[in-house]
């Protein structure tokens, strides 16, 4: 009964659009059926908290965002059985409930339970936040940016306990996502030649992924030059600026590989880099793969021979990890040093210096900021 009570705690609240995050205190309901309570170690300020509050990514306000974060259960609700108080464990944006279409697909990872319309609920219809008497909505199934948030059991999974919560935090989302585009969706044979547009935390994810997967040649593409060091330290073979050339980037490409481009990662999110990227890989055997969020509701009118000739588009959520199957692996590879997340993760800042973890964003200086509690 000690741990069912409301904790009241800080949290960063956005009360609108285009609004900053602020600091309050919240109140947070205990967990109820198929939920659980958990204190937040850490969490990466990633991309898409931005889109949030822009309207990019649709969220519901006021909300508590953040969604890559690792904690400890505090408390669990009636029903669940994956995890106990102080268990270590990694909240999931992209769930797995185990029983929708998706999750019975064998491959699929898009769970229904994903919150891409910013319903900002949990699976029972509401939310466990409140502040200054009213309810604050969650944001991608998780609101990592408060000491305690409330999520389903289906959006979070144990991990191992020795793992670092400062670090293993990125694996709920940047990396996982631009490593799993590379080994999962692109599925990046070795000796073959890759080429990743934006060199942010994702964008390095995927020049990590590459790697791993045998690439020979990974060019890193990005409008700020002073990416270009941290990309070559985790794999990127060259790196170049669209700024420098006249020509189409696409040509390019294809005259700085004979015309052998086997895969292309868009990681910016913008439209005219997706046409890019796809323009850039191989007229036939090439693949390209659009890993950063397109803005909500745009389109882009395309020539479809350069389809026809046999290119492959893809898209993928999360790197196409089953997260509760496949994140606490990842973990443990992470433990076996299989791969460096510190290529990724530029600054730590205690959970009150938020916004300035945003301004490093703005202003291209960090790849990932990492809050600590
Ligand atoms: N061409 C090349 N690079 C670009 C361009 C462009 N037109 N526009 C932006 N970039 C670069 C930026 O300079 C930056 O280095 O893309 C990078 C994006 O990095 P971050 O802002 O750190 O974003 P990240 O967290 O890596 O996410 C990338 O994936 O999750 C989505 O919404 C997210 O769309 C974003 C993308
Ligand atoms: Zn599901
Ligand atoms: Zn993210």
């Amino acid at each position: 009964l000690l741990f069912f009570k409301v904790i009241k705690c800080k949290a960063a609240v956005l009360w609108g659009l285009k609004q900053p995050f602020s600091i309050e205190e919240v109140e947070v309901a205990p967990p109820k059926a198929y939920e659980v309570r958990i204190k937040m170690l850490a969490t990466g300020i990633c991309h898409t908290d931005y889109d949030g509050t822009t309207g990019t990514m649709p969220a519901r306000f006021p909300e508590v965002g953040g969604h890559e974060g690792c904690g400890v259960v505090e408390s669990i609700g009636e029903g669940v059985t994956s995890m106990k108080p102080g268990d270590k464990v990694i909240l999931l944006p992209v769930p797995q409930c185990g029983i929708c279409s998706s999750c019975m697909h064998p491959t699929s990872n898009f769970c229904e339970r994903i919150d891409i319309t910013g319903r900002g609920v949990l699976r029972e219809g509401t939310s466990r936040f409140t502040c200054k008497g009213k309810t604050v909505y969650n944001f991608m199934n998780s609101s990592t940016f408060s000491e305690y948030t409330v999520v389903d059991e289906v959006a979070a999974v144990k991990i191992d306990a020795a793992a670092p919560a400062e670090k293993v935090c990125v694996i709920g989302c940047g990396f996982s996502t631009g490593y799993g585009a590379a080994i999962n969706t692109g599925k990046v044979h070795p000796g073959s030649t890759c080429v990743v547009f934006g060199l942010g935390g994702v964008g390095l994810s995927v020049v990590i992924g590459c790697k791993a997967a045998g690439a020979s040649r990974i060019i890193g593409i990005d409008i700020n030059p002073r990416k270009f060091e941290r990309a070559k330290a985790a794999g990127a073979t060259e790196c170049i600026n669209p700024k420098d050339y006249t020509k189409p980037i696409s040509e390019v490409l294809k005259k700085m590989t004979n015309n052998s481009v086997d895969y292309t990662f868009e990681v910016t999110g913008n439209l005219d880099t997706m046409m890019d990227a796809l323009a850039s890989c191989h007229m036939n055997y090439g693949t390209s793969i659009i890993v950063g969020d397109p803005p909500a509701a745009a389109t882009i009118t395309f020539d479809p021979m350069l389809v026809f000739t046999g290119r492959t588009w893809k898209g993928c959520i999360l790197g196409g990890w089953k997260t509760r199957d496949d994140l606490p692996k990842l973990v443990s590879d992470f433990m076996a040093k299989k791969f460096d997340l510190d290529h990724i993760i530029t600054h730590v800042l205690p959970f009150d210096k938020i916004k300035d973890g945003f301004n490093l964003l703005h202003k291209g200086e960090s790849v990932r900021t990492v809050l600590t509690f």
